[in-house]
């Protein structure tokens, strides 16, 4: 971690300071900052806040929304849903694959970009349907895919 990672932290931290039961809140509040929470967080926490690192693994591995493996700054999910394959998604997860170089549950070197296969996302009759960070796009193709990639700065 550098610096102002530090200070981010410290600054979350005393969000929650003297907040009785506040740990998942925290953790939440963190993994919402950085995208995921290594190694180093945790002990950093663990001294700031007097709570155990075990203690705070087990209860940041219980939480899907909390990631204890590195996300990168932009997420994408491609569902693979029936609907959304019937439509096309199987291209658009090889475009995305191809152009960022990674393939679902990885994330680029460079921590720009995770990639994700979903299930249905509830809005089929838009499919195919990728969501980028928090960003529905419906019928999708190739194209646009990598006008949002290029946008996000891919290279
Ligand atoms: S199958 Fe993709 S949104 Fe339902």
């Amino acid at each position: 971690m550098i610096d102002s990672d530090y200070e981010l932290l410290d600054n979350i931290i005393k969000r929650y300071d003297g907040i009785e039961g506040s740990l998942i809140q925290l953790l939440l509040d963190l993994n919402s900052e950085l995208h995921w929470l290594s190694k180093d967080v945790i002990w950093h926490l663990s001294q700031r806040i007097g709570i155990p690192r075990s203690q705070i693994f087990r209860v940041a591995s219980f939480y899907k929304a909390i990631s204890l493996t590195p996300v990168g700054r932009h997420r994408i999910s491609v569902c693979m849903g029936t609907a959304c394959q019937v439509r096309g998604a199987e291209r658009l997860l090889d475009t995305t694959e191809s152009r960022l170089g990674i393939i679902p549950g990885q994330t680029t070197k460079d921590r720009n970009f995770t990639l994700n296969r979903v299930n249905c996302l509830g809005c089929c009759a838009i499919g195919p349907v990728m969501v980028v960070d928090d960003d529905y796009h419906g019928r999708m193709n190739s194209k646009r895919t990598e006008k949002i990639l290029n946008a996000l700065g891919a290279e």
